[in-house]
């Protein structure tokens, strides 16, 4: 820390306080960081020894450079400008973050990183529906080790990956569909904010519903879901 800096812990909201309570690391990436406040957060209280911010755009990446030099922390957490995860070198980071965009945007910047880039161990807290990072994951060599569902403006989904072999067990005896739209580890626990989720999906759907319509799909997706939180076990040995 730079002499003379007093040190006052940054205040996160509810979403990166959960995105925080999942890491504990090394060197952690935040893509996409804008105000750098969770890697902040993260050097402060000791859960990282050193932070990447990567910016693509100059505001927030000004931002992140004022907000980082006013807490002389510019030792510990450096700020590189680019997209994605193409301003780091492989291996050099043990674990990332993506947080507050969308799903679609944050599977996209998952998918253009290079070979040998992405850390073992990833934090992602998409705005929206996290199925596209959920399938990903699937076909990308992730397992999911942890899911919240955190009450804010919306209902944020905040998911752990750790990079594992084999298929991540945590979907074993699941509807696919509904556990890659609802979450696998969130349909097991049937917490309060996630029942009223899908109920609320199956009266919005239910209307749209036809044969061969998506909202078909997604409507048997969310009946599927009901299941599980009811405790019907179909789909055990599937
Ligand atoms: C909505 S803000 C979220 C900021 C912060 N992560 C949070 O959760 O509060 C999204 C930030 O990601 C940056 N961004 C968007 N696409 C990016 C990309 N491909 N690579 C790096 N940064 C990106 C934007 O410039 C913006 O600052």
């Amino acid at each position: 820390m730079t002499p003379g800096v007093v040190q006052r812990f940054v205040r996160l909201d509810e979403r990166l306080e959960a995105v925080l309570a999942l890491l504990h690391t090394g060197t952690h990436a935040d893509i996409g960081s804008d105000h750098a406040k969770l890697p902040l957060r993260l050097i402060q209280t000791g859960q990282a020894r050193r932070c990447i911010v990567v910016e693509l755009n100059p505001g927030p990446l000004a931002l992140a450079r004022r907000n980082v030099a006013r807490a002389g922390l510019a030792e510990q957490i450096e700020i590189r400008a680019g997209d994605g995860f193409a301003p780091l070198n492989p291996a050099e980071a043990d674990s990332a973050s993506i947080t507050g965009m969308g799903a679609g945007t944050i599977a996209a910047i998952l998918r253009r990183a290079a070979p040998g880039i992405l850390p073992p161990t990833l934090v992602l807290q998409p705005n929206d529906n996290p199925a596209p990072i959920r399938l990903w994951a699937q076909e990308s060599g992730y397992h999911l080790t942890d899911e919240r569902l955190i009450d804010g403006y919306w209902p944020y989904p905040v998911l752990r990956l750790l990079r594992q072999p084999g298929p991540d067990p945590a979907y074993r005896n699941l509807p696919l569909a509904a556990a890659l739209r609802y979450g696998p580890h969130l349909l097991q626990e049937a917490g309060p904010l996630l029942a009223a989720r899908i109920r609320a999906d199956v009266s919005r759907l239910t209307p749209l519903a036809a044969p061969g319509r998506t909202a078909q799909q997604e409507l048997d997706a969310a009946q599927d879901a009901l299941k599980v939180l009811n405790g019907q076990t179909d789909w055990a040995g599937t």
